[in-house]
């Protein structure tokens, strides 16, 4: 199985087919347990990982770093500003030479143009930290930590409120492709991208599940078996008051999470604006999965690198 994914991008997770994302989180729960026990798992001896960040990171820079670590590898990282790019240098003439040095390169940036811009001019795989269009390492850490939280994801419903941005449209995408059905909590006149929602509609056919926009809060929380909050203000919005105010009603509470499944988990990618799209006694409460989501980051992404990284 290595040997399909060997040398191939992670821009998003629309490339990839549900029997390899199967094949992704074996990997990752078998490096978590590895990573448990403190069994060496160093499958990328000697390797070097670039890593551009253009926008702020706590998790996915961490994690990456922890992770390529483990492998044995060594990660490079830095910020537009601090790089030629900053002084008009092109992202072609720039993928060009990382990829004589770096056996891969993790990027977070604004447009998913500019992550395609990095992969058609390299060799070696290009990873999607983040793009204003989607989030594939945190899909893979979300769907991860259901499975252990709830033994499956396949029939599964999730009711999400937050921004429909890129945690929004990564989600809908895993969902679609892994047969979980998705209830997206909107107020009127907010939606995901057009061409996510038509590739979840496409995918959520053929693989027996639905992925609904309502701007009804209970109905998406009736029933469902995972809560998933995201801020309101993703980074580069900048009408972050208006947002608040547009969004107020569909905040995540003690009242509102209780119209779930008793037994339903909470969720969030996390960084997390308490009073805003949730309160501090559900992020601390007994039903948040939240921290055993973010280290599934970790244990997702370095299974992506020993899986792509050549
Ligand atoms: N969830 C996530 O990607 O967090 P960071 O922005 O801190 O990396
Ligand atoms: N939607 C958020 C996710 C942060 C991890 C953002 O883009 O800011």
């Amino acid at each position: 199985m290595r040997a399909s994914f060997r040398g191939r991008d992670f821009l998003t997770l629309m490339d990839y087919s549900p029997k390899e994302i199967e094949v992704i989180l074996e990997v990752a729960a078998d490096l978590k347990r590895k990573w448990a026990r403190r069994e060496p798992h160093e499958y990328l001896r000697g390797r070097t990982i670039a890593m551009i960040f253009e926008k702020h990171s706590t998790r996915t820079r961490f994690s990456f770093q922890a992770g390529i670590a483990h492998l044995g590898a060594q990660s490079f990282y830095a910020t537009p500003e601090t790089m030629q790019l900053a002084r008009g240098e092109p992202i072609k003439d720039t993928a060009r030479v990382i990829d004589r040095y770096c056996d891969a390169l993790v990027i977070r940036t604004y447009g998913q143009e500019i992550v395609e811009e990095y992969a058609r001019y390299m060799r070696n795989p290009v990873i999607n930290a983040l793009t204003d269009l989607v989030h594939p390492c945190q899909a893979l850490a979300d769907l991860m930590t259901i499975r252990e939280y709830k033994g499956r994801i396949r029939g599964l419903k999730l009711a999400y409120v937050g921004d429909p941005w890129n945690v929004c449209h990564s989600l809908m995408v895993a969902s679609s492709l892994m047969g979980m059905n998705m209830y997206i909590a909107l107020p009127r006149g907010w939606s995901p991208n057009k061409r996510i929602s038509e590739f979840a509609e496409e995918n959520s056919e053929r693989h027996g599940c639905e992925i609904v926009v309502t701007e009804d809060l209970r109905e998406a929380l009736e029933s469902a078996d995972v809560v998933y909050a995201n801020t309101f203000h993703s980074m580069g919005h900048k009408d972050i008051e208006e947002r608040k105010k547009a969004f107020a009603g569909y905040q995540i509470n003690s009242e509102t999470l209780s119209w779930a499944k008793p037994d339903a988990i909470f969720m969030h990618c996390l960084p997390g604006y308490r009073g805003e799209e949730m309160t501090d006694e559900v992020i601390e409460g007994p039903q948040s999965a939240v921290w055993d989501q973010a280290e599934n980051r970790m244990h997702t992404e370095k299974a992506v690198l020993a899986l792509v990284v050549p």
